[in-house]
């Protein structure tokens, strides 16, 4: 029954005084972080997430390399150089750019395009239009070349903070217009390689959240570690359980902006692998996956040596799609000389899932072809997409493991509500259309074949070697 001691008053003062000081530290260092990531200024400021505009308009673009032919109408009905280059004739206040590789001024005949889209740059940034760039390049000869038009180019130091790359491959014009896709600043991107990607115009409320990806970046300059406190302004607008209600020409959508690896999602932004899952679980009877590689492992060099694990997740999630929800599932993979061998044994088990199961059905193709093989890149399908009967993914990385855990990309869902306008064709449906097409041509060969399929399958390996080994 004693009363308080005597010294406790002092105590809970000193108490007091030490929180007192430990929170002005605090607050002290909270501005000083603040500050540090907080120096943007800027012109385009007057639109918030508030008066931001939702009626925007999407279009589809490829670049489709000349010698390969599909079907009559298997053109695309809007080439991606003429896709940039509209979207450059928007700008007026800035241009925001991210790209894995900046390759456009080659001394190549068949670079042309590369160079037309340089010269443009060049142009636009002596009108005084604002052109950012972030880029994980240090030894550019275009972006120095860039830099001394004025240009402002910020580099991140991937291996200092994930050990991944940069694969993102986005733009963002005057804040209001962007581009995603798996196009890069690379000649063979507007000429010899297969692409596809969406250009979203007028839309200044997915701009802005693209806008914060791209400040994220834009803050990681020269910086070695990832800061484990950011500002507001990088925080994501619109996830997978809030995504921007929209208005997609005259179809009424929800899209959001996904981003990879987890340690480059601030706080809401939704993870390119949970926006996968969505995609994937949300969709009722098919699923079909474009990527130039498809590979449930994680591979890391450690010690002069590489590690390899087992990486399931996308695995599960068709598993689980084609198998308890009976949804169709194809996969259009790229068959190139940097195909891990092991690819084969993963989709055949995949495909094996399926035996003797009425309605279920995964199948698998290879896309690719014998000419030129003495060129990588050449006729590559370097697609990275999904689409499903009511939504689209559109993504910078492969479906590979590494990619996810360590590498920069970012993705775009896309997912149409049921009130689709009379007689329009949505996104959706144009993505679909491409990937019929690839699937159905010449150059798409099935792992096995309809009967003869064990013929089928030494042939694969057979090409396979053959260009392993053939060079
Ligand atoms: C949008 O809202 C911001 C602040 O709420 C305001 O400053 C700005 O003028 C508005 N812009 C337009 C175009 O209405
Ligand atoms: C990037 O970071 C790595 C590892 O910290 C370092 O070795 C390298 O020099 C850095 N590169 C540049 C260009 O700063
Ligand atoms: C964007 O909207 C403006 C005004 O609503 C319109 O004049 C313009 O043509 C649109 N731009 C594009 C590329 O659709
Ligand atoms: C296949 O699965 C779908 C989705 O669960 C279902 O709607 C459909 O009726 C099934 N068809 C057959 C033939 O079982
Ligand atoms: C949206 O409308 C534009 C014309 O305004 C058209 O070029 C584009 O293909 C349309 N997009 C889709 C997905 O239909």
């Amino acid at each position: 029954m004693a009363g308080p001691a005597p010294q406790e008053p002092v105590k809970s003062q000193q108490k007091c005084i030490a929180n007192f000081a430990l929170l002005c530290c605090l607050a002290v260092l909270v501005a000083l972080i603040f500050s540090s990531v907080n120096i943007w200024e800027d012109v385009e400021e007057d639109i918030t997430e508030d008066n931001c505009s939702r009626d925007c308009r999407i279009e589809l673009v490829e670049n489709i390399p000349e010698h390969l032919s599909f079907h009559a109408d298997g053109s695309p009905r809007f080439p991606l150089s003429a896709g940039f280059h509209a979207l450059l004739d928007q700008a007026r206040y800035s241009v925001e750019m991210v790209s894995p590789v900046w390759d456009l001024n080659a001394w190549d005949v068949e670079a042309k395009q590369g160079q037309l889209l340089f010269q443009r740059l060049l142009r636009l940034v002596s009108r005084g239009v604002k052109l950012k760039i972030v880029s994980s390049l240090t030894n550019s000869a275009e972006l120095k070349t860039l830099a001394e038009h004025n240009a402002e180019v910020h580099f991140i130091n991937m291996t200092a903070l994930t050990r991944g790359g940069l694969h993102s491959s986005f733009w963002i014009v005057d804040r209001k217009h962007i581009y995603i896709g798996s196009a890069g600043m690379d000649w063979r991107s507007l000429f010899k390689r297969k692409e596809l990607g969406v250009m979203v115009f007028n839309c200044s409320c997915l701009a802005l959240d693209l806008h914060r990806v791209f400040l994220f970046y834009w803050q990681l300059h020269d910086k070695d570690y990832i800061p484990s406190i950011w500002s507001k302004r990088v925080t994501a607008l619109y996830g997978r359980h809030d995504g921007l209600e929209m208005q997609l020409n005259s179809s009424q959508a929800v899209a959001y902006v996904s981003t990879s690896p987890e340690r480059f999602c601030p706080k809401y932004r939704t993870k390119d692998l949970d926006a996968i899952h969505q995609v994937i679980q949300s969709a009722k009877t098919f699923i079909f996956i474009s990527v130039t590689d498809y590979l449930p492992l994680l591979s890391w060099p450690y010690r002069g040596t590489t590690v390899t694990r087992y990486w399931s997740p996308i695995d599960e999630m068709i598993r689980e799609a084609a198998v308890l929800r009976g949804v169709r599932v194809r996969l259009l993979i790229s068959f190139w000389r940097r195909t891990h061998p092991l690819t084969f044994n993963f989709v055949t088990s995949l495909r094996s899932l399926c035996t003797q199961l009425i309605n279920c059905s995964i199948e698998v193709k290879f896309f690719g072809h014998k000419e030129h093989s003495d060129d990588l890149q050449h006729g590559l399908n370097h697609n990275k997409y999904m689409v499903t009967d009511n939504a689209v993914y559109i993504g910078n990385h492969n479906w590979v493991g590494i990619d996810f855990a360590l590498s920069a990309g970012v993705g775009l869902v896309v997912k149409m509500k049921n009130s689709v306008a009379e007689g329009e064709v949505t996104i959706v449906e144009h993505v679909r259309a491409a990937f019929e097409r690839d699937w159905r041509s010449p150059y798409s060969k099935s792992l096995h074949g309809n009967r003869d399929g064990h013929g089928k399958f030494r042939n694969l390996n057979q090409m396979y070697t053959e260009i392993h080994e053939g060079k």
